[in-house]
């Protein structure tokens, strides 16, 4: 596989050659192994395809300014990949199962692994596969767990550019429970709004604001900044806990910003635009800026309506860790 092919792929499209998969029988999960990457033969009544159970992560190798691979919040992500898995009942892996997973499929990859500012995103995926459509209310008795390799560019067509996004105040993404796990449903519900905003509006993406409590985008969490300050939601089970999100908020109070974890409104938010930024935080988006932000049918812009000059600076000072250019003061980095 060539270096360059998801460079004209969307993201996410093209895979490494191989992946790691390891099947639990009920009792323990077998030994991982390393696979071509194809088809999965499974049960047209496994639970996942009836049930959803199924529950995944989203993390990033970045080849180093000095040739290393460095896997970035390696233990965040499996930490909360296993939180997804209790909460979905399924069997949560272990951690150095899950590690060891990644880290094969990492090596397996190295050359296939794009320069900055590409990666390697990875895909760890568990699902339940026990055949029997009568499970409605039972947990799955089989599982699959699989990592998945995927050289990646940019998430968002078109580089770095403002983003369009629309608020929905009337329906949440997930549940005041359920927004915490990373699990199928929970896009697959949100799916319709975001495709309405997307034929309508031409959004980028839909901001989640039920009952007007500002919370996250359909695959990002959402945060407000200016010169001073970064304001975002604490933390509560209606959405997911984004690493990058812990990330940006360690990496701005290195820097000197005020970090707010607090509740806002949809009408403090329009007001803190008109002359601070937005912005959304996540693996595959890593800090993108919000140039328009549409709610009631209005257009409000956001600062000067580009990309702002601070989610620039912490957005350079993540992807700077990230890829070893400066040195990893928290620990964040898994190299290997
Ligand atoms: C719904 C949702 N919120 C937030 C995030 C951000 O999480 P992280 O920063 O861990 O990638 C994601 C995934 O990227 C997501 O899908």
């Amino acid at each position: 596989m060539s270096t360059a092919a998801h460079e004209s792929a969307p993201f996410g499209a093209v895979f490494a050659e191989k992946f790691s998969m390891s099947r639990w029988d009920g009792e323990s999960f077998e030994e991982p192994h390393l696979e071509p990457v194809g088809p999965l033969p499974i049960h047209p009544a496994a639970h996942v395809l009836h049930y959803s159970s199924s529950v995944f992560e989203g993390l990033k190798a970045h080849r180093g300014t000095g040739g290393d691979l460095r896997l970035f919040r390696l233990d965040r992500h499996i930490e909360r990949m296993q939180q997804s898995a209790r909460l979905l009942c399924l069997p949560a892996p272990d951690a150095e199962l899950l590690e060891k997973m990644i880290i094969s499929v990492v090596l397996d990859a190295r050359d296939a692994i794009p320069e900055p500012p590409g990666s390697l995103y990875l895909r760890p995926t568990l699902i339940g596969t026990e055949a029997n459509v009568g499970a409605a209310a039972a947990p799955s008795k089989q599982a699959l767990l699989y990592v998945l390799g995927s050289p990646v560019g940019d998430y968002f067509s078109g580089g770095i550019r403002p983003l369009k996004v629309v608020v929905e105040e009337h329906r949440p993404r997930s549940t005041p429970t359920f927004g915490m796990a990373k699990t199928g449903a929970n896009y697959a519900a949100a799916l319709g709004l975001i495709m309405e905003a997307k034929h309508t509006h031409a959004a980028d993406q839909v901001l989640f604001a039920p009952g007007g409590d500002v919370q996250e985008t359909g695959a990002a969490n959402f945060i407000l900044l200016d010169d001073d300050r970064v304001l975002t939601k604490p933390l509560d089970p209606s959405f997911l806990p984004g690493v990058t999100r812990d990330s940006v908020l360690v990496i701005a109070r290195d820097l000197g910003y005020e970090v707010v974890e607090a509740d806002f409104t949809i009408d403090e938010m329009l007001r803190f635009v008109e002359r601070g930024e937005a912005a959304l935080s996540g693996t595959a988006a890593v800090l993108a800026g919000v140039g328009t932000i549409l709610h009631d049918g209005q257009e409000h812009r956001v600062g000067s309506g580009e990309v702002g000059p601070n989610t620039l600076r912490l957005r350079a000072a993540l992807t700077a860790l990230q890829t070893g250019s400066v040195p990893d003061i928290h620990g964040w980095i898994r190299t290997i």
